[in-house]
């Protein structure tokens, strides 16, 4: 794991290069560290929980937080009674709209770049009512116990309205402004008008439920005033976002809030800024004392907000040879007018098939309901649902093996954009793995029994975009023993994210893995970061290039007339043996320690912004992978277990395998949820969630999850920084489609709407 034996230097990424102009230098044949399997640095730490989580940090004089929520959807507070919950023992405030302080509308993700609400609704402003769970009273107490009990007693009257159900709504949709930022419809061609004339075609309606977050740990602050500044210990995915949303909502220069947020138990794009943050800092400033919010299960579903329920047309039309001639996937979802996540649904459509016409389009509907949110593979994950799903329908309908009819329709340019491909393996993905499952030994639908058990093999294709967001920085320090501190305004919520990043960055300056430390988590780290789309990797190796190639010109600068290095540029030079040498004449060679120590300082240290995300623009870049999957579904009680999975994937080199396969099989696991269980049960006629508890909203335990096989290309990106694409979200996608398709082989039964619960396949 150290790395003791000598290899070549890996060269320092030219000045001015971008991601776009080509091979990021530490992109080798022969990869050293990059490659190597890296147990989770921080793993020991959590593992003697000595790893501090939002709710276990204590300020001097802190008290506890307790929610009381409403329990209509739509209407107004008439008359609140605090006067029980103030007397009850240990309570230190009760907070309600009429003395909440005032604070500005959280601006809503998206809506910036460094904005982090979830919900752009004011937080306990007045007495009107916009979900069923919004809250209506904070209560703080010196235990969480006292807390908790005086909140019961508060006493709340409302008057209220029907709150719209899902048909009634869907009378009057409206299309969004945009699905995060690129246009709602893309056209190509007239694809109704080809879909008519196709030789074959399929037309069909999917449908997904609504899905709430359940990370492991459930959302928690702890935070307090010093004078003006806030200081916040926070479960949050990005920062600088959260740092800078509560200085809006406060009115306060984005310096005074100071947050950290170093370990994280699971975000899934949920652990972004939710109304919990703010009434904390508002009570917090109220009480005069610092004070932790700890939301229970039941918090979450009332305060985060989670997957919408999507309803998706998906229309293939063909020629005689199976080729498509039209695509069209579109839409309706629920949403609120105080959010901005339409469900990109029909993403998946835009890139993955060659076709003469495209249409995608997504409409939504306004919901009484708390602002549906990020959750991992927003879009893509239910979206590929029913494509995938379709597409399997269609390879009956054409008696055609599905592989093969993908590999035909796979395409050689972007078909909605006509850009090239950063890179595409899929074709090689779906071959590799069709061999290892034994693909071939597939049989007709229905004809394969064991005993009570009707077996059936499916696959489905995933597929997530690449992203690498702009605004990002790293400062990089070299100290005199020639240890390297990266510092990045970044979030590891359990993807390994810091130890990834240590691979990297030690394989780029030739240090072994102990000589480098990344440090993240932290509001006083410049630029900003997040911990999103699946673009954190890239975001900050895009930074650290740029803080590399900074930190080599200040060392060759500094290191004088007796260094070895003398008159050499940074272009001469590469990272190795814990040191610089020249990439022609390696012999010349001096220790980071020796070059810092000539200086006569403790340490250098650099700043430096990664180059724009130009690769985007000129590339096509998508992670893709192919699934299969084996179930038994108990022909007597409809029950279907997934018994064998394999996840064959294209995402680029894969840095760290160890901390890569968890995070497909993580999504894997996550997609099995999404298939066969995972729905929140909203009662339309109240707005409320029924099902707020890990008891009632099921997710996959141990017991519902076999062995998971992933493999992959390991084919590096040449527009990516070192190579790699995301892997943190294209896990989920294309499961659910897989599990359904395989469904399909298995009893005959075509199930189009999520989840695909016994009762739907007795
Ligand atoms: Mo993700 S849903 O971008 O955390």
């Amino acid at each position: 794991m150290s790395g003791t034996e000598s290899r070549s230097a890996v060269p320092i990424v030219p000045e001015g290069w971008t991601p776009k102009s080509g091979d990021d230098p530490v992109v080798r044949d022969k990869h050293g560290l990059i490659g190597a399997q890296v147990s989770r640095l921080d793993g020991p730490l959590k593992v003697r929980g000595e790893a501090r989580f939002a709710a276990e940090y204590l300020m001097e004089g802190m008290v506890y937080a307790a929610l009381r929520y409403s329990t209509i959807a739509r209407g107004h507070v008439t008359a609140l009674d605090t006067a029980a919950a103030e007397a009850a023992p240990g309570v230190v405030l009760v907070m309600t709209h009429r003395n909440a302080p005032q604070m500005q509308p959280p601006p809503l993700f998206l809506t910036a770049p460094k904005a982090a609400g979830g919900s752009s609704l004011p937080v306990m402003q007045d007495d009107s009512i916009h979900w069923n769970g919004e809250p209506v009273a904070v209560v703080l107490a010196d235990t969480q116990e006292q807390a908790d009990h005086a909140a019961t007693l508060i006493e709340v009257h409302y008057t209220s309205s029907t709150p719209r159900t899902f048909e009634e709504a869907r009378q009057h949709p409206r299309t969004p402004d945009s699905l995060v930022g690129q246009p709602v419809e893309v056209l190509v061609g007239d694809a109704e008008a080809a879909l008519a004339d196709a030789a074959q075609s399929v037309d069909l309606t999917y449908r997904t439920p609504r899905h709430n977050h359940n990370a492991i740990e459930p959302h928690a602050v702890t935070l307090g005033w010093d004078g003006d500044d806030l200081i916040v210990h926070d479960a949050s995915q990005g920062v600088k976002l959260h740092a800078w949303t509560y200085a809006q909502a406060f009115g306060l220069e984005e310096d005074q809030v100071h947050l950290t947020s170093p370990y994280v138990g699971g975000g899934f794009g949920g652990k972004t800024l939710w109304s919990h943050h703010l009434l904390g800092a508002a009570a917090s400033k109220l009480a005069g004392r610092p004070v932790r919010v700890t939301l229970s299960r039941e918090g979450v579903y009332r305060l985060v907000g989670g997957r919408t329920n999507t309803e998706q047309r998906v229309a293939i039309g063909t020629d005689d040879q199976g080729r498509f001639t039209a695509l069209i996937h579109t839409g309706i979802s629920a949403m609120t007018p105080y959010n901005a996540l339409a469900e990109q649904f029909t993403f998946p459509a835009r890139h993955m098939y060659a076709t003469e016409t495209l249409k995608t389009d997504q409409q939504v509907v306004d919901m009484d309901m708390l602002a549906n949110s990020f959750m991992r593979a927003p879009g893509e994950s239910v979206g590929t649902f029913a494509l995938e799903s379709a597409i399997d329908e269609l390879a009956v309908e054409l008696d055609v093996d599905p592989i093969e009819l993908r590999i035909r329709n796979d395409p050689e340019r972007d078909p909605s954009s006509g850009l090239p491909f950063s890179a595409r393996n899929l074709v090689q993905a779906w071959r590799t793995g069709a061999e290892r499952f034994a693909w071939e030994e597939r049989m007709a639908p229905r004809t394969r029994r064991e005993g009570e058990w009707l077996v059936g093999t499916g696959c489905a294709a995933a597929t997530y975009p690449y992203h690498r967001f702009p605004g990002g920085v790293a400062r990089l320090r070299l100290d005199k023993t020639g240890h390297a501190t990266v510092e990045v305004p970044a979030a590891d919520m359990g993807m390994a994210t810091a130890t990834t990043q240590t691979i990297i960055t030690a394989e780029r300056l030739g240090l072994p893995l102990e000589r480098v430390t990344v440090a993240y988590g932290d509001s006083a780290f410049p630029g900003s970061m997040l911990a999103g789309g699946s673009g954190q990797t890239a975001s900050i190796s895009g930074a650290v290039i740029a803080a590399q190639r900074a930190l080599v010109e200040q060392l060759l600068a500094l290191a004088g007339d007796d260094s070895p290095l003398a008159g050499l540029t940074a272009d001469e030079v590469g990272g190795r043996d814990e040191g610089l040498c020249e990439l022609a004449d390696p012999s010349r060679w001096e220790s980071y320690a020796q070059i810092v120590q000539r200086t006569g300082r403790d340490e250098v240290v650099v700043v430096a912004s990664a180059s724009d995300p130009e690769e985007m623009q000129a590339y096509s870049m998508h992670s893709t992978g192919a699934l299969f999957c084996e179930v038994r579904v108990n022909a007597v009680t409809g029950e279907t277990r997934v018994s064998r999975f394999l996840g064959s994937y294209d995402c680029g080199r894969i840095i760290n395998p160890t901390t890569a396969a968890s995070q497909f099989r993580g999504g894997i696991i996550m997609g099995i949820g999404l298939a066969l269980m995972e729905e929140t049960e909203f009662d339309e006629r109240t707005g409320r969630i029924m099902n707020p508890s890990l008891a009632e909203y099921h997710v996959p335990v141990h017991m519902d999850v076999p062995r998971i096989d992933v493999i992959w290309t390991d084919i590096p990106d040449p527009h990516a920084p070192a190579g790699a694409r995301g892997i943190g979200e294209i896990g989920i996608t294309g499961v659910a489609a897989a599990i359904a398709n395989a469904i399909y082989n298995a009893t005959g039964r075509r199930v189009r709407d999520l989840p695909i619960t016994l009762d739907k396949l007795l």
